[in-house]
């Protein structure tokens, strides 16, 4: 029988860190990288290039079961991420605050993330695969043998944040990224399918004191120690 993939599931609040450490880890031991966020960042972008109503959920469900995305790199290293045909770039426009907040708002719906699963699914290939997200080891890899859940407190969230936009955008605010995040926690936590909460077999790290290689080191500790990688 063929091996299975193994899966580690890193998830928790926007701003913990999770994206740059899932990127660093799935780097350093040559595993696939699912982003599942980028998912629902590219569903609520693609609905407004449609023109589709804020509160139409089957036309977000539709949206997203036809989603055509390629996640490639670009000659720098860094992501570039192509939508529909012929392909539009949207890397730059899915990480604008309000991308995420669209994203937040579609993820809450069923249909929605239904016809997300099996596609975040088929991301879990060999020789390994690091999932990022809010529902990566309770909903779609409840059995990763491996889970993280990364967290940090919300103004320490919010000043990273803050420190990435700020030279993109000018007119970003501390106070703003502040009450967005705590809004966008608070719909994410809350809502009835898939709330983001850490898995009953999770490892919690608080990153709040720490910096980037600290936590990928942590990671990358635990993934040795449970030999989930070969070499
Ligand atoms: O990780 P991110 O900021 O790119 O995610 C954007 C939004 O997408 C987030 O506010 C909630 C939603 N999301 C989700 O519901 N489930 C996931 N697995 C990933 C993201």
């Amino acid at each position: 029988m063929s091996r299975a993939a193994p899966v580690l599931t890193i998830d928790g609040p926007g701003g913990s860190g999770k994206g740059t450490i899932a990127r660093r880890v799935a780097t350093a031991l040559g595993w696939h990288l699912l982003d599942s966020g980028a998912l629902y960042r590219l569903v609520a972008l693609a609905g407004q290039l449609q023109s589709l109503a804020a509160d139409d959920i089957e036309g977000h469900a539709g949206v997203a079961a036809n989603l055509q995305v390629t996640f490639g790199v670009q000659a720098d290293g860094s992501e570039q991420i192509l939508l529909g045909t012929p392909p539009i770039d949207v890397t730059a426009a899915i990480r604008t605050e309000e991308a995420g907040l669209g994203a937040s708002r579609v993820a809450a719906w069923p249909p929605v993330r239904t016809a997300l699963f099996q596609r975040q699914r088929d991301f879990a290939r060999l020789p390994g695969l690091v999932a990022d997200g809010r529902d990566m080891g309770t909903v779609v890899f409840p059995d990763a043998p491996l889970k993280i859940y990364l967290t940090a407190s919300v103004e320490e969230r919010a000043r990273r944040r803050y420190n990435q936009l700020k030279d993109k955008d000018s007119g970003v605010s501390l106070l703003a990224l502040l009450r967005d995040m705590a809004e966008r926690d608070a719909r994410d936590m809350s809502r009835a399918v898939a709330p983001l909460v850490a898995a009953q077999d999770a490892i919690v790290i608080d990153s709040t004191p720490l910096g980037i290689n600290e936590v990928v080191a942590q990671v990358l500790d635990l993934v040795h120690l449970r030999r989930l990688h070969s070499t």
